[in-house]
């Protein structure tokens, strides 16, 4: 197959580059596409894919407070510009959603069938990416949350375990919200379930790829800890007392019907965690 990643340089976008390598892929980046422009969307139709993955996104939650027209811009109208030449083209449209689209206030995992509920301007603006993918009858929207890479997120500078690390480092006591729940995912996990849906050709619509299970931030920066040899006290803390003004879900964990249907399950977050320490060379020797 003919695969375009759009932010192949990515979290990841780089492990999905990877992961489908027995593919044609073509990478296609922020140097040579603006996704809100549609005439630079062009390229993507020159190179003739079968399918297009587009990464692409304005991911700060507090700048798309801010910057909601660039929000959109990116999250919205970059999924319309992508998946109208799709529709074009007749290439497949994959957009990668968030776990933000839901409004955190159902307590047990948000699965396909939920209906969304956003409460910020990312999740809104996510949300309508999704709905201009539908538009495409080939798509798929693929939710993931939390996500850990070997390349760091290039919106973000640091993903949330290299921070730990790297606070840990420096400081005794670090403290972490223990009342936000998430599914924390590796970002090579989540592009092998990508590889995955595509090779087997698995019916369109919304998958939701996050490794199994869920935990506070503070029982993930536990963890991190617990498995490195770093000796720093986690202190449990409330999200109302770091909080920016930005609305975030208080659970947000995911799991996925749309896999279990077809005998699909991505494994444990701590497993993952372990594996990624490894990559990083950073796990305790027992
Ligand atoms: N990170 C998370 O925890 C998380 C959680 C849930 C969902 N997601 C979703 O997962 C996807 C991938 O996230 P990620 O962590 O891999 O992000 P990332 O590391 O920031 O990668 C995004 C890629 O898209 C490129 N890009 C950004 N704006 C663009 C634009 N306007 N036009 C063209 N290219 C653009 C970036 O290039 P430059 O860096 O050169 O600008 C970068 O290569 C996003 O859609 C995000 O919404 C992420």
């Amino acid at each position: 197959m003919k695969i375009v990643i759009i932010g192949s340089k990515g979290q990841l976008g780089s492990e999905l580059k990877k992961a489908l390598n027995r593919h044609e892929t073509i990478p296609i980046d922020h140097d040579i596409i603006e996704v809100s422009d549609r005439n630079s969307c062009n390229i993507i139709q020159e190179k003739k894919p079968d399918i297009v993955i587009n990464t692409a996104a304005y991911h700060k939650t507090d700048a798309c407070e801010d910057n909601p027209k660039e929000a959109f811009s990116i999250n919205a109208i970059g999924a319309k510009n992508i998946t109208d030449i799709c529709k074009k083209i007749g290439a497949t449209s994959v957009y990668i959603s968030t776990d933000y689209v839901f409004d955190g206030t159902k307590n047990t995992p948000y699965t396909e069938t939920d209906t969304p509920n956003p409460i910020n301007t990312y999740g809104i603006s996510k949300l309508a990416g999704e709905q201009y993918t539908r538009l495409a009858e080939k798509h798929y929207i693929i939710r993931t949350s939390s996500l850990f890479g070997i390349n760091p997120p290039r919106g973000k500078g640091s993903n949330f375990i290299d921070t730990i690390i790297k606070k840990a480092q420096e400081e005794k006591e670090i403290k972490v919200v223990e009342d936000i729940i998430t599914s924390p995912t590796y970002a090579k996990d989540a592009a092998d379930m990508i590889k995955t849906i595509l090779e087997n050709q698995l019916p369109y619509g919304t998958y939701h790829i996050t490794n199994s299970s869920y935990c506070s931030w503070h029982q993930f920066a536990k963890s991190i800890i617990e498995k490195t040899n770093l000796n720093t006290n986690i202190k449990a803390t409330k999200a109302e007392k770091n909080t920016t003004g930005t609305k975030r879900p208080t659970f947000s964990a995911l799991k996925s019907t749309s896999l279990e249907k077809h005998n699909l399950k991505m494994r444990h977050w701590k497993d993952a965690l372990n594996d990624y320490l490894e990559e990083k060379n950073q796990k305790k020797t027992p």
